[in-house]
């Protein structure tokens, strides 16, 4: 099969498809059926658009047929007012029970989040998950030792992130950094990959807002985040042999207290340029 076949009995040459190709690599002219360009297997980036733009499912990509995508149903659409509440319900979740968010479960947040957009549709996110709240405190700990090697290294800093406190509760059996969360889920990708960190944040974004629908707490782990950037003991654990560096860390579990109410937020600053 060439990378696109048309079907010519429902092609209804409308040029649809090719005026929507991110890349510009289906050919077409006004009564013509399009055809893809010569260079189109090697500038084609999978993306699905040319299969799911077509009104009439009259084009298939060599890795995608219009049967195999969920067809779009517009009475499933949100609402502005239902996007509002979707986005401002959402809350950094700190306490969590005990329970376990089940494999299942995970797998299909993570199946949701993947649907996340990438630079040239590369998709180069590679997720981990640190799973049990043993795991869980074992990664912390390495977490912590870089805090403390911080304090002494470089103090200004360290006191400024507060990393004197966190350590301090610690020793306490406090847990500020991860929460004692049940889960941790990392979204990583490879070290040299420059599409890689951008990536990560924006399916870890989609991750955060998934998880609501699934009734688990997440929160982002901003801390941990640092320490498996920086500390090769941490970094080690978490796969820098293959080459993968972290990008995003989330906490994860069923939250042990609802929220009833939604914060504001600064009015956005925004500089308006043209006419508007
Ligand atoms: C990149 C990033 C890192 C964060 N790191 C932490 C963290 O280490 N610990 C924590 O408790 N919250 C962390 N947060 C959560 C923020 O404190 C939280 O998003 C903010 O207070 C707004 O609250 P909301 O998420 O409930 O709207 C982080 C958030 C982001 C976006």
């Amino acid at each position: 099969m060439s990378l696109l076949a048309i079907d010519e009995g429902r092609c209804k040459k409308d040029g649809i498809c090719a005026a929507e190709c991110p890349m510009g690599i289906i050919q077409w002219k006004k009564g013509e059926f399009p055809a893809p360009a010569k260079q189109a297997p090697a500038l084609c980036i999978n993306c699905g658009h040319c299969v799911a733009v077509c009104p009439h499912a009259a084009l298939a990509h060599e890795q995608l047929a219009p049967e195999d995508c969920l067809e779009v149903d517009k009475a499933l659409a949100l609402s502005p007012e239902q996007t509002e509440h979707f986005l401002r319900a959402r809350r950094s979740i700190r306490t969590f029970k005990e329970t376990p968010v089940e494999k299942d479960t995970l797998s299909e947040i993570i199946r949701l989040a993947s649907f996340a957009p990438s630079g040239h549709n590369s998709q180069p996110v590679q997720w981990r998950v640190l799973s049990g709240r043993e795991t869980v405190k074992e990664h912390t700990a390495l977490v912590i030792d870089w805090m403390k090697l911080a304090l002494k290294e470089n103090p200004k800093f360290a006191k400024a992130l507060h990393l004197d406190m966190l350590v301090a509760a610690w020793k306490f059996g406090m847990d500020v950094v991860t929460r004692s969360a049940p889960t941790l889920i990392l979204a990583q990708g490879k070290e040299n990959n420059p599409m890689a960190p951008q990536a990560c944040t924006i399916a870890m974004t989609y991750l955060d807002l998934a998880a609501q629908s699934f009734g688990v707490g997440t929160c982002w782990c901003g801390y941990f985040l640092r320490a498996a950037a920086t500390h090769g003991p941490l970094a080690e654990r978490l796969g820098k042999d293959q080459g993968l560096k972290t990008y995003a860390v989330m906490m994860a579990g069923y939250p042990k207290f609802g929220y009833h109410r939604m914060p504001t937020r600064n009015t956005p600053g925004i500089t308006w340029t043209g006419n508007i």
